[in-house]
């Protein structure tokens, strides 16, 4: 049935110089604490990633307990990770084998027994081998290019401390990550590699991204950097106990790796085949953007951990293109997702207005959540609730400030609401005035 309060209150255009009808969602996920949300989320930092309070403002809105709740692009897992916390089933998917691990370990994660269980018996084989390792670590350290069986790149073999260093080759070597125990403690080790307080393996780089290799080399040359002694067994001990602080998620989850443009088709056999509810309620994703953000190059040290190859990341991954091909991409991905979303389904996209990259003006940014609708998801068949702006606010204090040039300066994303039919459409216009309970973690009687 349809709101005619809402639907009037949606009617009422604010100024943001779209030309499509604005939904008033107050972005109040802005006011929440950085770590508002599930325990599981700062596993490990990931560029572009959206705060947990986000998700939450539409998995509450637009889903119920038992909903599918997908992301095509799941990143660090955001979405999935807290529709499964709030007892929905999280399907998350990213081509990015990085996102994949960080999502799969949020999933589908090793319970507190499992993974102490497994870090002690990691612990006592380590204490059984650790000369070998430490032998091997030192060779390396002293000739990264030729001194083992592996050749490891220096600005990895000058990180961290010779001890550190061969636990984690040590580690490296016997995790299994197709294993759901040894992917969360892999996962979990992946957080906390470097960053500058005590809790991290490397005070090298900081703990959002691994700067320029080059850089690094010529730093560490520079101040002859030598990283301190970090006990791995320790420290991952000490991240486990800080993961664990909230229960496990309760609702179910799904972790996929591949393209988004068939996700949609793949996420249906995955639910068909754990029998679980078929198709998704509520679609919450950022895509890539325009922008480049090259997820292998600035998480080599991670990838290194983990055995992944940097360059390939970048190759494979869908943030470098110009507008054109870009729309094409996006109509793909929700030709592919319009038949897995329930008939009431909601799809939310979370857009970036980009304007510049690194500083460099770039053409063709502006506008885009308009274009995505126009040119992407209209031709498929969507039905438009509206699009919200993340900080309605700092735009009219920009807007103020520097009149209507302000949208050039600022980056401000666009949320854009879809359904994949007219009572999704409905549902989400109407949903958009629900007051939203932003207790975390949720009092027994929300459960
Ligand atoms: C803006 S990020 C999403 C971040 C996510 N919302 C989070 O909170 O972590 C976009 C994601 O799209 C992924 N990506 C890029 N091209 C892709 C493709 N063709 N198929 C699936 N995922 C892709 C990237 O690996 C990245 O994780």
């Amino acid at each position: 049935m349809s709101n005619p309060q809402a639907e009037a209150s949606t009617a009422r255009q604010l100024d943001l110089g779209l030309g499509l009808p604005s939904l008033a969602i107050e972005p109040d996920w802005k006011a929440q604490q950085r770590l508002w949300g599930h325990s599981f989320h700062p596993m490990s930092s990931y560029l572009a990633s959206f705060p947990a309070a986000l998700a939450h403002a539409f998995v509450a809105r637009y889903s119920r307990p038992g909903d599918v709740v997908f992301d095509p692009f799941s990143g660090r897992g955001t979405a999935p990770l807290q529709a499964a916390a709030e007892g929905r089933v999280g399907v998350g998917n990213d081509l990015n084998p990085f996102a994949y691990l960080l999502t799969a370990a949020k999933l589908e994660p090793a319970n507190p027994a499992e993974a102490r269980t497994r870090l002690t018996a990691l612990r006592l084989a380590w204490a059984g081998s650790a000369p070998e390792w430490q032998a091997r670590a030192d060779a390396i350290q002293a000739d990264p290019a030729g001194g083992g069986p592996a050749p490891v790149a220096e600005e990895v073999a000058v990180a961290f401390h010779r001890r550190t260093f061969a636990q984690l080759l040590f580690i490296r070597a016997a995790l299994d990550l197709d294993d759901r125990v040894d992917r969360f403690l892999a996962a979990a080790a992946a957080g906390i590699l470097h960053g500058k307080s005590p809790s991290y393996l490397s005070t090298l780089m900081p703990n959002t991204f691994s700067m320029a290799p080059r850089y690094v080399r010529e730093y560490a040359a520079r101040t002859g950097f030598s990283s301190p002694e970090r006990d791995v067994f320790d420290c991952l001990a000490a991240k486990l106990d800080r993961l664990f602080r909230q229960p496990l998620p309760r609702g179910a989850g799904i972790a996929l790796l591949g393209d988004a443009r068939d996700a949609g088709t793949r996420a249906v056999e995955a639910l068909r085949e754990r029998r679980l509810p078929e198709r998704a309620r509520l679609v919450v994703a950022s895509p890539p953007y325009l922008r480049v953000v090259k997820y292998g190059y600035y998480n080599w040290l991670r990838a290194w951990f983990l055995g992944l190859d940097s360059r390939a990341i970048d190759a494979a991954l869908d943030d470098a293109h110009h507008r054109a091909p870009y729309l094409a991409f996006l109509r793909e991905v929700l030709r592919d997702l319009q038949p897995t979303l329930t008939e009431d389904g909601v799809a939310v996209l979370v857009i970036g207005d980009v304007a510049t990259d690194r500083g460099r003006a770039i053409q063709h940014g502006l506008g885009l959540a308009e274009r995505v609708w126009e040119e992407a998801a209209a031709p498929e068949g969507y039905h438009l609730a509206g699009i919200a702006v993340d900080d309605i606010h700092a735009h009219r204090k920009m807007t103020k400030l520097w009149g209507r040039e302000a949208g050039r300066a600022t980056q401000i994303d666009r949320i854009l609401v879809l359904a994949s039919g007219e009572a999704g459409r409905r549902r989400a216009v109407s949903g958009a005035h629900l007051p939203v309970d932003w207790t975390w973690p949720p009092r027994l009687r929300s459960l």
